[in-house]
Order: structure tokens, then sequence, then C-alpha cells
């Protein structure tokens, strides 16, 4: 990238804080370069990664795909694609000359030669452009691709690097559609990668916030003593989206929210808060902790899914002042669909450190209000001390703000300045944006110069995958054996009474978010 640009100016908050080195320069090859995850998420994410500097100026973008086009019509389409969805505003001179490192490469996802002829062209940008036979391969294309692109590849030798250099994959989600369709897609990348270049992508996991779970669990001496069953009454994890399904119905209606957020984003959330200390710092250790949590979920099978899962649907309802059609009625859905927009589930962890404590996660699209957070409920006081003067205590909760507005706030109980003693619960509150001055960065920007990086620590491991999956497709497969249990809410609502009742038989409330 242009050494011309005059850095931004740095942060003084940020200033001596720990930097990483760039990554070494390699090409990126994008599959389904036309898509829309490519325009809305990993064209800004790189433009960003460019503009803060951190990226060698070697490296190459190739959109692959099958659509007839140039590099300049190519370029031109990602130009209006970052200026649409860039956090940082494009700056024309840094974009002019960010674009001379994007490519168009056409070919169809089936076609050898296409591939044969892109490992040539990848040659000639090692000698032009200093690539070093590095190549990182992103498949964001529609999954059902996934198998012929990872054949080809292997077929035409891409999956090694050149001249000493190295090749790696990532992996969009879905990661399969249940456990055996998911050992498949395992196999077939196994075949052409080994695991430690397979990059499954969780972008939850790139999230700031979702990273600084550990460092706020094993960095701070305070929480980590408390973090278990004799302090905590239970979790509550809650991701909520105001949007429906956003012209994406052909895949939604077909996945449902327990696939498309539950399997992996939340699993994963969940597993970052259970987790035991890793051994170090390093991705095996920290995902071989994530795994164990994930093989201690207590299983929900049968009967026990409908006494601890709750589904829903939305229909038509109002959301900001603005009337939404209800899910049957989006273009696309099946008009009969029972496919759940929402789900509520009570997990439960079988080890000692969480024995008795449940986990209620909760997920929808077209509530209210878009948030996602994780609430650590600790249990009350005893009832001993202040029962006399007749005031209710409420319990501490700390609250993880994944986003919007991340940070950490701790909820704790004050005397209210006066003559008599009267208690209120009070907030202390963190916000990156206060503390750090900086915009957090996109979660794809994070995880892009990661894989460049080596470094798999906030991908998901195929074990990982494949638990996840193992226990999500007993739920299905209670759901399968009928529908009466679909419970509907109005779009614009906080979701099917059920799920209130599911909380309540705990002796709890969601957190308003
Ligand atoms: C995606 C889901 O993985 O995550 C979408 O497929 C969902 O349905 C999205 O809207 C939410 O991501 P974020 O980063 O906006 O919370």
């Amino acid at each position: 990238m242009p050494n011309s640009i005059p850095p931004l100016p740095v942060n003084p908050l940020r200033e001596g804080l720990t930097s990483r080195s760039l990554p070494v320069p390699c090409a990126l090859v994008i599959f389904g370069a036309t898509g829309d995850l490519t325009h809305r998420k990993l064209v800004p994410a790189i433009y960003n990664l460019a503009a803060d500097g951190a990226l060698p100026p070697a490296l190459s973008v190739v959109g692959f795909a099958r659509r007839e086009k140039s590099d300049e019509t190519f370029r031109t389409e990602l130009h209006e694609a970052a200026q649409k969805f860039s956090r940082q505003t494009i700056n024309p001179e840094l974009w002019a000359s960010f674009s001379s490192s994007l490519f168009y490469h056409r070919s169809e996802f089936d076609n050898l030669e296409g591939y044969e002829s892109l490992a040539r062209r990848l040659d000639e940008l090692d000698a032009e452009r200093g690539t070093r036979g590095n190549r990182l391969f992103y498949l964001a294309a529609s999954p059902d691709q996934f198998p012929v692109i990872l054949e080809n590849l292997r077929r035409s030798g891409l999956n090694e690097g050149r001249n000493g250099g190295w090749a790696r994959v990532i992996v969009e989600k879905p990661f399969g559609t249940d456990l055996p369709t998911a050992r498949v897609l395992n196999t077939l990348v196994d075949e052409a990668f080994a695991e430690r270049d397979t990059y499954r992508i969780d972008h939850y996991l790139g999230k700031e916030t979702a990273q600084n779970i550990m460092v706020l669990r094993f960095a701070n001496a305070i929480f980590e003593g408390m973090w278990n069953s004799r302090y905590i009454d239970h979790v509550q994890i809650t991701a909520s989206e105001p949007l429906g399904v956003e012209g994406r119905a052909g895949y939604y209606d077909k996945s449902g929210a327990l696939r498309d957020m539950v399997q992996n984003h939340l699993l994963q959330l969940l597993c970052l808060t259970a987790m035991e200390p890793p051994t170090g710092l390093d991705a095996d250790a920290i995902r071989d902790e994530k795994v164990k949590v994930l093989r201690s979920l207590r299983p929900l099978h049968g009967e026990d899914v409908f006494r601890h899962v709750v589904r829903g649907q939305y229909f038509a309802g109002t959301i900001n002042g603005k009337r939404v059609a209800g899910y049957r009625d989006e273009a696309n859905v099946d008009p009969t669909s029972v496919t759940e927009t929402y789900v509520a589930l009570e997990l439960n962890i079988d080890n000692w450190r969480w024995a008795g404590v449940p986990f209620f996660v909760r997920v929808g699209k077209r509530l209210p209000k878009g948030g996602t957070e994780i609430a650590i409920h600790f249990k009350s006081v005893p009832p001993v001390l202040f029962k006399a003067t007749g005031e209710a205590i409420d319990d501490n909760v700390l609250v993880i703000r994944i986003q919007p507005d991340e940070g950490v706030s701790l909820r704790m109980s004050a005397k209210m300045p006066g003559s008599s003693l009267r208690i209120e619960p009070v907030k202390m509150d963190f916000h990156y944006g206060t503390s750090f001055g900086k915009a957090t960065p996109e979660a794809y920007e994070r995880l892009l110069l990661d894989a460049m990086s080596g470094d798999a620590t906030l991908f998901a491991r195929r074990d990982e995958v494949e638990e996840a999956w193992k226990f999500v497709d007993e739920i299905r497969a209670a759901w399968a054996t009928r529908s009466d249990d679909i419970a509907f809410y109005e779009a614009g609502s906080w979701g099917p009474g059920a799920a209130d009742d599911l909380i309540k038989r705990h002796g709890s409330s969601w957190r308003r978010l």
C-alpha cells in the first residue's frame, strides 16, 4: 500500500500499546468475489486494514467469480461497495493506490482450467508484486460450491504454497448444515489442507469484546475466583436483532435461528464465558478448553427439548414506528414455513465449575433493539442484614456488551445519599469508545489479519464445529417430530411469552437491553 499517504494521526491514548507486526505478503483469492459478503464485509475490511497501515504493500487480492469482468470494472464495483460499507471514509488517494492491488479472475467454479490459469496468474503476481508464493484462499461463495472449489484447488496444486511459501484456506459459515454434512466438508477440506492451514470463520470471535472475555476473566484477579457455581446464579446470553431476513430468505428459511446463530456464534460466546483457564495463549490451548465446554453441555433430546428450548417466529408488527411484514409474508419464504426466527434455550454445563448454573441463551430477529451481551448474574446476598429496612436488594450483574457500545458494566447496590437507609442499584461502566478513544475494528479485519499471519486462535477447530452440530442436531431431531410448539411473536416485541416462562421457572427474568 502507498507509503506516500500520510498515516492517520496517532491516538494519544493508544500510544505505547503493543502493536502487531505486519503479516508477510500474500495473495488473497476470494471465491465468490461478486457476492454480498465480499462487498459488505471483506473489501471494506481489507481497505480499512490498508488505511491503518496494517497490511504489507505487496498484498494482492484476486477475486474469482463466474461473471465476465475486467480488473477495472471489478475495482469500480468494489469502490462503490467500500464507499457504502466501510467504517472509515474512503480516502480517494489511498483508494487509487489500494485498488491497484485488486484483480479479477473469471472462471466457473467447476472448471479445472480456471484454477490452472489462476495458478499462473498468482505466479506472475509473485514476480511482479512480491507475494512470495503465499496464498490465502477465502471460500465466500455459496456453500454448495465449497466441495468443487476445494477439489479443484487440490487438483491444480494450488493447495500448496510456491517456492517455500504457504497456502491456507478460510471457510465461511455455514460450515455444513448438520453433523454429517459438516463431517463430509471437514474431510474434503482435510484432503486439500492441513488442519493448521484451515481457518473456519465465526465472525463473532473476531469481535473486540468477545476477545476481551478472556482478558477480563484471566487478567483480573477479582473475577476468576467468583466465576463458578458458588457465586454465580445464572448467565444470560442475548443476541437481538431488529432486522428481518434481509433478502437472505432462500438461505434462512432452510436454516433458522438455531443453525444460523446458536450452533456457531452463541455457543462460541458460551464457551469463552465458561471455559477453564487455558494452559497458554496459543490456538490449540484455547480451543482445547472451548471444546471441553461443548462436550460438557448436557445433551437435550426428546421431551427435554420442549421443556428447555422455545422456538418462535415473528408475525407482522411495528419496529421503530415502522410496520414490518410477518416472516411468512417475506419474499421467498414458504407461507407455511415453520422455520424459527427466535430461540431461547436453558443450557446446563455438567462440570465442576458450572454444576447447577443454568445458561439462558436467546436470539431473535425483528426484536425491538439490536444488541449482543453476556450477563453474569451473581447470587443474592444472605437476606439478613438489611432485612429490617424492608429494602429490596438487586443482585450484582456483570454485563459484557459485545455490541453495540462495546464495554463492560457492573451493577451493584449503593446507599442513596440522605439520612435514611435507602439502597439503590448503581452501575460501574466501561466503554471501549471513551476509554481507548478508537473505533473498534470490524471483526473481519482482525480475522483476515490473523489468517494472513497464521494465527488460528479466533477460528473454530474441526472438533469444536462437530461437537456444536452434535448438540444442535438433537434439538432439531426433536423439533422434526412436531410443530405445534412454535410460539408466534409480534415483530417489535421481545419474543414469545413462552421464553419468559422458561426463565421465570428459575425465578429470574430476561434482562432489558
Ligand atoms: C450472521 C447470520 O452469521 O450473523 C445473520 O447469518 C446475522 O443472520 C449476523 O444477522 C449477525 O451478525 P452481527 O455481526 O451483525 O451481529
